[in-house]
């Protein structure tokens, strides 16, 4: 069971009980623009921004159970009705649950870094899962991402300046709005250099896949049989 909570009404539902692509704009039907937040931890960006943008939906991803369970009841508290929290992981969800191209902006902040080699394959940025994020994007959207583990921010940087559809311009110096998440709280008290990317998705470019995801794909027949 993937569970799906909003504060209208404060249902929370099972995916089985909705559609799928998911409809968000049934959860919130006064939304006239999404915003998304992939591992959103305690949530307090999404519930500040949601706060500001009363007319926007948000919908925030997480994996953690306690996290989903901590951000529903301050979503709850503040009486926030244009949020949708999602308890899943964020690939699976972007492969098979999520609608596409209706947000105006992704947010990811630190997102596990994965640093061993075994364990490159579950990053949320690669060649081969970068067109699951982006295709998030309506046109003209934005993704902002930062981390600590610059060696990540660089590789992510690298991945996003070879798409063909994005500008990347990296973000020097703290965000206008100051530290958006408790991670980027605590590292700039700490002082950690802090990698900060915003990626806006072009218009007018169709829908074109990273080059090197595509080549990523091969596929095998054991031997030929003549079915025709
Ligand atoms: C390092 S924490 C950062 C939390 C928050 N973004 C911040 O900056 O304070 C990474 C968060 O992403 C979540 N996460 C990691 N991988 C995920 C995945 N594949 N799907 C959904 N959430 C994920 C973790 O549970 C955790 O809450």
């Amino acid at each position: 069971m993937i569970p799906v909570a909003t504060s209208a009404g404060e249902a929370e539902y099972s995916l089985r009980e909705l559609s799928v692509p998911l409809d968000l704009q049934r959860l919130v039907p006064a939304a006239t623009d999404w915003e998304v937040e992939l591992g959103f931890g305690k949530g307090r960006y999404l519930l500040r921004r949601a706060e500001s943008r009363l007319d926007c939906g948000f919908l925030g991803v997480e994996m953690a159970g306690s996290y989903y369970h901590l951000a529903q009841r301050r979503m709850r508290r503040r009486r926030l009705s244009n949020i949708v929290l999602v308890h899943g992981e964020a690939l699976y969800l972007l492969s098979v649950v999520l609608p596409r191209r209706f947000a105006s902006a992704v947010h990811v902040y630190f997102p596990d870094p994965w640093p061993k080699v075994r364990h490159q394959k579950r990053r949320l940025f690669d060649t081969e899962t970068i067109d699951l994020v982006l295709d998030l994007l309506a046109e003209g959207g934005r993704l902002c991402f930062a981390t600590d583990f610059l060696e990540y921010g660089e590789v992510v940087k690298g991945i996003l300046e070879s798409y063909p559809a994005v500008e990347v311009v990296e973000v020097t110096g703290p965000w206008a709005d100051g530290a958006r998440t408790n991670y980027e709280a605590k590292y700039e008290r700490e002082g950690r250099p802090i990698l900060r990317l915003e990626v806006q998705r072009v218009s007018g470019s169709g829908v074109p896949l990273h080059p090197l995801g595509e080549a990523c794909v091969l596929a095998a027949v054991g031997f030929r049989q003549e079915v025709f």
